[in-house]
């Protein structure tokens, strides 16, 4: 397992000269990432399955923190948002490019509003990947947000010294993903393809605890009640196919209710994205098995 991974979009951690290779972790800053979980997760994780041999899916990847900690030999990872899919893919497949555009950026109000205001339909791969990338790590909490028609709306975050360009890294999770499958889908034609014996994370957007509580903004649509239905169907489907399942999700009751014939435990996160201060702080959130621990 992957102990030395680092949490969403932090500082690299001092490579002392001669040291192993650095360790991938996420590249982009997500809403809803597990890195501050990864610990209570190991406990919960399936005993039957070897991250050095078996086939780990994760349909809602976002910023794909259980991903780098499990570091898994075989993986199949998407997610329905586009910027996000194209991201990985070009960090796989043409990182020095990237990195190449990625130190053309700076950390400028202007400079700032001029990339947000570009339409991704014009740039290249790269561009586009460069331009997420710097705006996940410049914005004000730096996090991806867009409106009902798609677009970047998060201002300018007016950090010191943001780390736009970790190249290392970026190396490293490129090497990582070399052999990954990488989808632009929906969370249910992803999963079709697993079998008996993989493991499936699922980690949706959330089901609201209150009118105001959660964050929506992933992708144009929201996701809502249905596709919580949905996803609870696509659960019972993946595990009676004999697939080890884990799904996280908020502590509410249509939740609970949705997954009673299953393993629920509770663990503790703390949020970091939540408009109002106030709000931020360690709330109870569900982890659903189908698997005994
Ligand atoms: C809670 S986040 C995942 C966080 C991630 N596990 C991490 O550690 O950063 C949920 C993700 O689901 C994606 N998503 C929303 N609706 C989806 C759908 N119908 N199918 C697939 N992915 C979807 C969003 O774009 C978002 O990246």
């Amino acid at each position: 397992m992957n102990t030395a991974a680092r949490s969403n979009g932090g500082p690299a951690p001092a490579v002392p000269a001669g040291s192993v290779e650095i360790r991938p972790g996420p590249f982009v800053k997500w809403a809803g990432g597990k890195s501050r979980l990864l610990s209570a997760f190991d406990r919960l994780l399936p005993p039957g399955f070897d991250p050095s041999r078996g086939r780990y899916f994760e349909p809602f990847v976002g910023g794909g923190a259980l991903f780098f900690h499990l570091a898994p030999a075989r993986a199949v990872l998407s997610d329905s948002n586009p910027e996000l899919v194209n991201c990985y893919q070009v960090v796989r497949d043409r990182v020095e490019e990237l990195i190449a555009l990625l130190r053309e950026h700076k950390n400028d109000r202007q400079h700032f509003y001029k990339v947000r205001s570009l339409s991704p339909a014009g740039l290249s791969a790269a561009e586009r990947a460069a331009r997420l990338i710097f705006l996940n790590k410049t914005c004000f909490n730096g996090l991806y947000r867009v409106n009902s028609r798609g677009e970047f709306n998060v201002p300018f975050g007016r950090y010191d010294n943001p780390r736009i360009c970790d190249g290392e890294n970026l190396r490293a999770v490129s090497a990582r993903l070399r052999d990954v499958e990488i989808l632009c889908l929906p969370f249910e034609q992803t999963v079709r393809r697993a079998k008996a014996g993989d493991f499936v994370y699922l980690d949706p957007p959330y089901q609201p605890v209150s009118a105001t509580a959660n964050f929506t903004g992933y992708t144009a649509t929201a996701f809502g009640d249905k596709d919580q239905e949905r996803l609870a169907a696509v659960f019972s489907q993946l595990s009676k196919r004999g697939c080890l399942v884990m799904l996280s999700n908020s502590d509410s009751p249509v939740i609970r209710e949705l997954y009673k014939d299953f393993r629920i435990a509770e663990v503790k996160a703390s949020r970091a994205i939540n408009c109002k201060a106030e709000r931020r702080g360690r709330v109870s959130e569900l982890v659903i098995m189908n698997y005994k621990i």
